[in-house]
């Protein structure tokens, strides 16, 4: 029977992050499998709009709390024609999707998916196809989304029928350019002046845009380092970001390892920020630049079948991984470490947002559900406010095989200082029980409104029936308005929603 762990969190309103907005809750729809069609689009169903867009699935959406969407990939974009895309839906031609092998419609397109954003109050993020297309291309789509009018691009949009601009502020210079599966995939040094003429051309068309240029797909990637310091030093006086990708997944049934993935998130935002800030000093370049971290995940990679295992057709099924209360965890940690980065990390996508390694699951024709993973991300969203708090923990170790010795728990908070609100997300990577004292003496007026977890359950969900009925927990907590008391499950997520506020110094004044 594994011991109880002791563990403490401090916070500490003086000690804080930078300011957390919905950019940091992004999800990401590509035109992969069912994420665009029968997942978020599917004329003919019961909850269809007139636009085509389900409106059950909008509703989670809007409940997920997600604050912008990357589009249209992802690999996809790197073989796409945004041309396609436009105009009468009865005249775009059906392309062969080489990305995912499947056949694009292109029913979906700029005009549709942007103003389906705008209708849920969300921030869109459009990615262009540096892959096999270019400055031409990327410039002509800037001009298209975001020129009032008296131009080419921008009086077609306006004969399709939108005539306001769609003024779209963050842009992706690509996807993934450092890997040999992308179409069109090149060296640092190619993509890095052809991200920079592309981001030149993109801010002549629309000096108020933002742009992420690629960094590397992911961390184990032979290039990792060098392609970020290439890109830096050629194109980082043109850019705003530079992304960051992980997906992770438990191996070989190590669980302690999964459930330390956060602690390799950590370290690879560390060497990433690292850097950026080592190349602009070497640059003398006063210019910043932070994190887009858009894509990351729980993905179970090791069981995509490969790409010839895929019929040709529109809309079949790709990597819709089910997941499980364990996954849930994973991502409530990966969160903290995403807060805890708040000052740099100031984008970042869960990938993808329906169907496709996604929170939201659909049939077609059929009911929209929540997957386990969807309730801790909506808690996060909806309570991480105001700006990033620093907790502060003392843990003992838990081994693992994949990182060696890892903090049992971990941590991350806001407060909001208009509303008095703070949220605490603590996780216990422990097999076993963790006792945390969450200590807040600098927050007189402390009062806890709830606090909620999700365990891992070796057990499931193991159904579509199961996963919709997985809810958050209410955890009994004690103590008092200085030190909250709570003990962990094993294998847990907890958020504590707490109301304070530093004592007014009025209050001080008449006690004395
Ligand atoms: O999100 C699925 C895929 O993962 C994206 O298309 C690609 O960018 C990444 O490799």
């Amino acid at each position: 029977m594994p011991s109880l762990h002791d563990a403490t969190v401090d916070l500490d309103p003086g000690h804080h992050r930078g300011v957390i907005d919905g950019r940091l809750f992004g999800s990401f729809v590509e035109h992969l499998g069912r994420c665009v069609y029968t997942g978020v689009f599917e004329p003919g169903h019961d909850s269809a709009e007139a636009s085509g867009f389900r409106r059950d699935v909008a509703e989670l959406v809007t409940e997920l709390g997600v604050g912008l969407i990357r589009y249209p990939g992802g690999n996809f974009v790197s073989g796409y024609d945004w041309t396609d895309g436009i105009g009468p839906p009865e005249r775009r031609p059906r392309r062969l999707d080489l990305a995912w092998r499947s056949i694009e419609t292109n029913r979906v397109g700029t005009d549709e998916f942007l103003a389906w954003a705008s209708s849920l109050g969300v921030e869109p993020m459009i990615a262009v196809n540096l892959g096999t297309a270019g400055v031409r291309e990327a410039a002509s789509l800037v001009e298209y989304c975001n020129i009032r009018g008296g131009t080419h691009w921008s009086e077609l949009r306006r004969t399709h029928g939108v005539d306001e601009p769609h003024a779209v502020r963050l842009w992706c210079l690509g996807n993934e350019m450092d890997g040999p599966w992308q179409i069109g995939h090149k060296s640092a040094d190619a993509y890095a002046a052809l991200a920079a003429e592309t981001a030149k051309a993109m801010r002549m068309v629309d000096p108020g845009i933002e742009l992420v240029a690629c960094g590397s797909s992911f961390h184990e990637m032979p290039t990792f380092g060098y392609w970020e310091s290439t890109v830096l030093e050629q194109a980082g006086d043109h850019i705003d970001y530079l992304s960051m990708h992980a997906y992770y997944e438990e191996e070989d049934g190590d669980t302690d390892s999964f459930l330390a993935s956060a602690v390799s998130m950590d370290s690879f935002i560390d060497g990433v920020v690292a850097t950026v800030d080592a190349v602009a000093a070497r640059r003398r370049s006063a210019h910043r630049i932070d994190i887009a971290f858009d894509e990351w995940n729980v993905w179970y990679r090791s069981r995509f079948p490969g790409m010839d295992s895929f019929a040709l057709e529109e809309a079949g099924a790709r990597i819709e991984d089910d997941y499980s209360t364990l996954d849930a965890v994973v991502v409530g940690d990966l969160l903290s470490s995403l807060l805890n980065h708040s000052e740099r990390v100031r984008v970042a996508c869960l990938a993808q947002l329906v169907n496709v390694i996604a929170p939201i699951r659909t049939e077609p024709g059929g009911p929209a559900w929540r997957q386990a993973t969807f309730h801790v991300f909506a808690a996060v969203a909806r309570l991480a406010r105001g700006h990033g708090l620093v907790a502060r923990v003392t843990s003992p170790g838990l081994r693992t095989r994949r990182y060696g010795d890892v903090p049992v728990v971990a941590a991350s908070a806001s407060h909001d200082p208009e509303t008095g609100s703070v949220a605490v997300f603590v996780t216990n990577r422990a097999p076993g029980a963790t006792r945390v004292r969450l200590r807040h003496p600098a927050f007189p007026r402390w009062s806890v409104r709830s606090a909620e977890l999700i365990a891992a359950d070796a057990a499931g969900p193991r159904d579509r029936e199961a996963a919709a009925r997985v809810r958050l927990t209410p955890l009994p907590t004690s103590g008092d308005s200085r030190e909250t008391n709570l003990v962990l499950p094993p294998r847990s997520w907890t958020v504590v929603h707490a109301h304070a506020g530093r004592e007014d110094p009025a209050d001080e004044w008449v006690r004395r």
